[in-house]
């Protein structure tokens, strides 16, 4: 079987059994029971536990063995020394995926070490696909299943998330919710005794539901699988690959046990690959935002809209200190423009159409700068000056986009200002228009993109795999 076929009845099972589903509310192993059946999971749910008969309504058995039906998908929240017979069983029980919840394996020392070789020699020679151990378990918002302890779903959407870490993959959830950032499938693989980010990217590129895939890395352990795995990727990956100094790669180890390795070896591993990096939770889904909602880019060349200087020259520099050119615009573009700005405006890029803009000039100098042949991608800003009506920038925005959809340009905002800003970008938010409080961080947006379009560009180049 290929690894795609291998995993599906872990993230898409038919049954799943809970092996330490709990009667304490304050356990992990109700926490998992209560979150597959919450969030409306249609298959059958078998909790197992030897001494209760029943728990939240279902009927408990005492081991995997016990279940008649086959089961799909067995979750492990048991301590660590128990992992093992539970493993057997499940062999026995010819179970096809384990996810172990359990922390005290490789993560600890060498005890754990051993611990983890011998549950993975279990799975192996039980032909069982296993995530963990020290997982968070995962959460798939597409299908409705919340098989990892932790509350909270998220919101629905075409990011992929695969997190090393079960505590910050929570935070990242949270994040994207506050965002309004979708995700498809989000996937905590702790300590990667088997499953790893390789068969992930495998897994989640022939996902119909994901778009990008963005991964929160402290180490790899088989760098030349997860490179091919990346290079044959067809969708954009961004990841953040911590560990990066002393401190960083000493806490890792001890974290999720991985050897984080040189850094400046993964750099241009990453680069080899196109793996987009991010180094913190904003620039992961700032990233992977822009990649899965905006079109990817063959030049440049970016026009800029403001309705204060001091923006649009910010991001002129971060637009050219990132590698993207402020291009000047066509004499037509400047006669298009001339009649909607004020005399103190000269039609130049970046356009200022200075603070008294109402929602016709914004909109109708965005126009006519996507026209523009020499421009590629737009970065339309607003600062929250006394008369600005960020309100109407916003509408301009989503007008455009609706539009200019045809002319496969991105449309970046840049929204700058108090609290007051952050409400009315929900509206941009809500339709997944990337919108970023910094210059840094809107140009950043429209140079994945480019990268994006570069890493395209050579995929096309490359003989088919079937060709002569
Ligand atoms: N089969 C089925 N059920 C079993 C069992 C077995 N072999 N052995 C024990 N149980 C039952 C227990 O009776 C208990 O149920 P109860 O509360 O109704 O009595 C339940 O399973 C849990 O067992 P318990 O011994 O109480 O374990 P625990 O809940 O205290 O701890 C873990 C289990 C897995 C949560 C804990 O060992 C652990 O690893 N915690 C850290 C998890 C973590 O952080 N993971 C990484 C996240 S990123």
């Amino acid at each position: 079987m290929g690894t795609v076929e291998d995993l599906r009845p872990i993230f898409s099972p038919k049954s799943i059994a809970v092996v330490g589903a709990s009667r304490s509310p304050m356990k992990i192993g109700y926490e998992i029971l209560q979150n597959i059946l919450v969030h409306g999971y249609r298959g059958k749910v078998y909790p197992i536990n030897p001494e209760t008969p029943e728990i939240m309504g279902l009927k408990t058995q005492p081991s995997v063995l016990a279940v008649k039906e086959d089961i799909d998908l067995v979750i492990v929240a048991v301590p660590a020394e128990f992992v093992p017979k539970v493993m057997m069983e499940c062999a026995r029980k010819k179970v096809k995926g384990v996810v172990v919840i359990s922390s005290g394996f490789g993560e600890t020392g060498e005890r754990g070490r051993q611990l983890e070789a011998e549950i993975l020699d279990i799975a192996r020679k039980g032909g069982i696909r296993l995530v963990g151990p020290n997982t968070l378990g995962y959460k798939d918002p597409i299908d409705n299943l919340d098989a990892a302890f932790v509350f909270g779903m998220p919101q629905k959407g075409e990011i992929a998330l695969i997190s090393q870490s079960g505590a910050l993959c929570v935070g990242m959830i949270y994040y994207a919710n506050g965002e309004h950032i979708g995700l498809s499938r989000v996937i905590s693989v702790g300590n990667k005794a088997d499953i790893d980010d390789a068969d992930l990217i495998d897994y989640l590129d022939a996902d119909p539901a994901t778009r990008v895939i963005a991964m929160y890395i402290e180490g790899i352990k088989d760098g030349k699988k997860f490179l091919d795995s990346a290079r044959r990727c067809s969708k954009p990956i961004v990841a953040i690959k911590a560990g990066r100094t002393a401190a960083g790669s000493a806490a890792a180890s001890t974290h999720t046990g991985s050897l984080s390795g040189s850094d400046a070896v993964y750099d241009s591993a990453f680069r080899q690959v196109h793996i987009q990096r991010a180094y913190d939770v904003d620039e992961l889904f700032d990233l992977a935002r822009a990649l899965a909602y905006q079109p990817a880019i063959h030049g440049n060349r970016v026009g800029i809209i403001s309705n204060g200087g001091g923006a649009g020259i910010m991001i002129a520099d971060w637009c050219e200190s990132l590698g993207l050119r402020v291009p000047n615009i066509s004499k037509k573009t400047a006669e298009a423009l001339r009649p909607h700005l004020p005399s103190i405006s000269t039609a130049r890029n970046p356009v200022d159409v200075t603070g008294d803009a109402r929602f016709h000039r914004y909109h109708a100098t965005g126009a006519i700068m996507l026209n523009d042949p020499n421009v590629d991608a737009l970065i339309m800003t607003c600062v929250h000056a006394g008369i600005a009506r960020p309100r109407e920038y916003v509408g301009a925005v989503i007008k455009l986009v609706e539009e200019k959809r045809n002319l496969k340009k991105p449309i970046i905002a840049c929204w700058v200002g108090g609290p007051e800003i952050n409400e009315v970008v929900q509206d941009l938010r809500v339709k997944n228009i990337p919108v970023y409080p910094s210059a840094m961080r809107a140009a950043k947006a429209v140079r994945c993109l480019y990268d994006e379009g570069k890493r395209l560009e050579l995929i096309d180049k490359k003989p088919a795999k079937n060709s002569g």
